[in-house]
């Protein structure tokens, strides 16, 4: 007997969603929301931005009506309707976990195998978009941390700096301060240092292509500051604990009087109740899935505050989101200092 057609309808609701969002990513992508919220017509999207395919452009346009994303007038007019803007407030996560991990996703059920290599992701959509999304939650929470120090810092490294944010963020609150960002991935220094450029403090802060571990062996530097913001997790998938550890114990012996700011997110993918907070169904969820996959390893807030005890390291300070943008508690900041012996 075919499928009824409301029983269809239903199971079909979460490929909706799917192709939903990776239409929004594709128009923020291509700064179409700006256009949608001037107002414009096909003809005058096609011409402005050259090199737009005039049958494809046409059939995404009909797509984002269609879904409401925008409204078209009766002589053609496009504009931007607020469930488009809507989303628009959400940009770096479409960013990050559309651009960057949304082939990921995609790749998953290649990738489950034992043995079987990494499933793909976008660097640079990664770094820019978890960046986009640090403005949000991240960097006030490293702000809340050092207003606890009241020191007046002069070399900030950020290790896994993504575009390069907080370089530029936090060179502006220190105007003393000189920064580094280090980063692997090229399309994402690259993305770094553009936005670096663009930015007043630019003369103090300079992007460096490296890993954390391979830039420590190079002893470049001697910072007072130090964040590693996500990127603790990658270190562990890559390098496993003992990386960690390394990593940990030579940023303090190359500048024992170091402020090391960790910002990560607690492994709670198991606890069913934790994960019924809305917030952990419509993004924490799909968060912690990708990290296996990746060469991530996401662990638990007790599991790392025992490591940093550990390797020698006290919690100065510690801190959640601001609930009033994320009260699931399942991102963390640390200050650590090295432990008075
Ligand atoms: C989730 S993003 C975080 C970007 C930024 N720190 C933030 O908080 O928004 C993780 C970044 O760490 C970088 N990364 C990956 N492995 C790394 C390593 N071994 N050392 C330093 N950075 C690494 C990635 O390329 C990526 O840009």
């Amino acid at each position: 007997m075919p499928i009824q057609e409301r029983v269809l309808t239903d199971c079909l609701e979460p490929f909706k969603g799917f192709v939903l969002s990776s239409m929004i990513f594709a128009m923020h992508r291509h700064g179409l929301d700006e256009d949608f919220e001037r107002g414009t017509t096909l003809e005058e999207l096609v011409a402005s931005r050259g090199g737009l395919d005039r049958a494809r452009t046409a059939a995404l346009v009909d797509y984002l009506a269609a879904a409401q994303v925008i409204a078209r007038d009766p002589g053609g007019r496009l504009t931007l309707t607020p469930l488009g803007r809507r989303f628009g407030e959400a940009r770096p996560w479409y960013e990050m976990m559309i651009g960057g991990y949304g082939i990921t996703f995609l790749e998953l059920g290649e990738h489950l195998g034992q043995g079987s290599p990494p499933a793909p992701r976008v660097g640079r959509f990664v770094g820019s978009g978890s960046c986009g999304i640090s403005m949000h939650d991240s960097i006030p929470l490293v702000r809340k941390l050092l207003a606890t120090t009241g020191r007046d810092y002069r070399m900030l490294v950020d290790l896994g700096c993504g575009s390069g944010v907080y370089l530029t963020e936090l060179c502006r609150d220190h105007p003393r301060m000189r920064a580094v960002g280090i980063e692997p991935d090229a399309a994402a220094v690259e993305a770094a240092r553009e936005w670096v450029a663009t930015q007043p403090t630019a003369d103090r802060v300079r992007v460096e292509q490296a890993g954390a571990l391979e830039w420590l062996a190079s002893g470049a530097e001697r910072p007072d500051l130090a964040v590693l913001a996500f990127v603790i997790h990658e270190v562990l998938g890559q390098e496993g604990e003992e990386g960690v550890r390394r990593l940990l114990t030579e940023l303090f012996e190359a500048a024992p009087d170091l402020d090391l700011v960790i910002v990560d997110i607690d492994l709670q993918s198991s606890d069913e109740a934790a994960m019924k907070h809305p917030l952990a169904q419509n993004y924490y969820n799909a968060y912690y899935l990708m990290h296996p996959f990746t060469r991530q390893r996401l662990e638990t807030r007790a599991w790392w505050e025992a490591l940093f005890a550990d390797c020698g390291l006290e919690i100065a300070a510690s801190s959640l989101t601001d609930p009033a943008m994320d009260s699931t508690g399942m991102e963390v900041g640390w200050l650590l200092r090295r432990r008075a012996s």
